[in-house]
């Protein structure tokens, strides 16, 4: 899958997006035939215990994404750039980026946008390196911005509309649209060629992305916008209970899970 094949999926096919964040949890999604695989600085709060996507860094991302790129064969390999590594300068935004294609072997890049990142989408186009814009809640604002909805009175959702069309304008191939009320996301998509990506937008975008771990149920909560669609958190704790209790019991290793080597047997 390339860039040009998700773009041209808007107002025809559905669009499905999950994050991973390591071999096993890309497979599975990518098995499933989901079109985008993102690698999300929410690995952050998902799988590294901070409590905000602020401190992953450049290497964790580039670490997870070649991880991912590894076993992924059908879906587009999206790394979503971590706090601060794009955006305050123009050639560091571009080498930094770079980097998740040439060495992570991504498809491409997700910048949480605002005024700032409007020239470097264009520039990343140009330069060939696809560029997937998020706007709404984005969350490495949190500081400045809280972690609320977004684009609730009419200013505000005015400056989200504005941004859109000025990043499919630079060229993104597709905008995210994290955390703002169901009929922005409508219009946004209306107004846009490009596809819109929703979490938490309604229902009206041309596709939909979550949290993979919210998804399966692995993580302990979950965004209110968010649904689990299984309990892998309570399997897995049933499995290491299962475990220790076999240990303790003496039921674990049984014979199937030894050897006993018959040369050893005169030996001691
Ligand atoms: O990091 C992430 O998981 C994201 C999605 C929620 C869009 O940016
Ligand atoms: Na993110």
């Amino acid at each position: 899958m390339r860039a040009k094949d998700i773009r041209e999926k808007a107002g025809v096919d559905p669009i499905t997006m999950l994050t991973a964040y390591d071999a096993p949890s890309a497979s599975v999604v990518d098995e499933a035939g989901i079109d985008m695989v993102l690698v999300g600085d929410s690995v952050g709060n998902t799988r590294l215990g901070h409590d905000s996507t602020l401190p992953v860094t450049l290497e964790e991302t580039l670490s997870r994404t070649a991880a991912v790129s590894r076993v992924v064969d059908d879906a587009l390999v999206v790394a979503d750039m971590p706090f601060l590594t794009f955006g305050v300068d123009e050639a560091q935004s571009i080498e930094n980026c770079g980097r998740m294609l040439k060495e992570a072997d991504a498809d491409a890049v997700k910048l949480e946008c605002g005024e700032h990142t409007v020239d470097l989408t264009r520039r990343l186009t140009q330069l060939g390196i696809p560029v997937q814009a998020h706007l709404g809640l984005t969350p490495q604002g949190e500081n400045v911005t809280g972690l609320f909805r977004q684009g609730t009175d009419a200013e505000a959702a005015r400056h989200i509309v504005d941004l859109a069309e000025r990043h499919e304008e630079a060229g993104a191939f597709s905008l995210v649209l994290e955390h703002i009320p169901a009929n922005l996301g409508r219009v946004i998509t209306e107004r846009l060629d490009i596809p819109t990506i929703g979490i938490g937008a309604g229902a009206d975008c041309d596709g939909q992305v979550l949290v993979v771990d919210e998804v399966i149920g692995l993580s302990e909560g979950a965004a209110p916008f968010s649904k689990a669609f299984g309990d892998v958190r309570g399997e897995m704790e049933r499995a290491v209970e299962e475990y220790k209790h076999a240990v303790e019991s003496g039921e674990f290793p049984a014979e199937e899970h030894s050897h006993v080597e018959p040369e050893l047997d005169d030996v001691y």
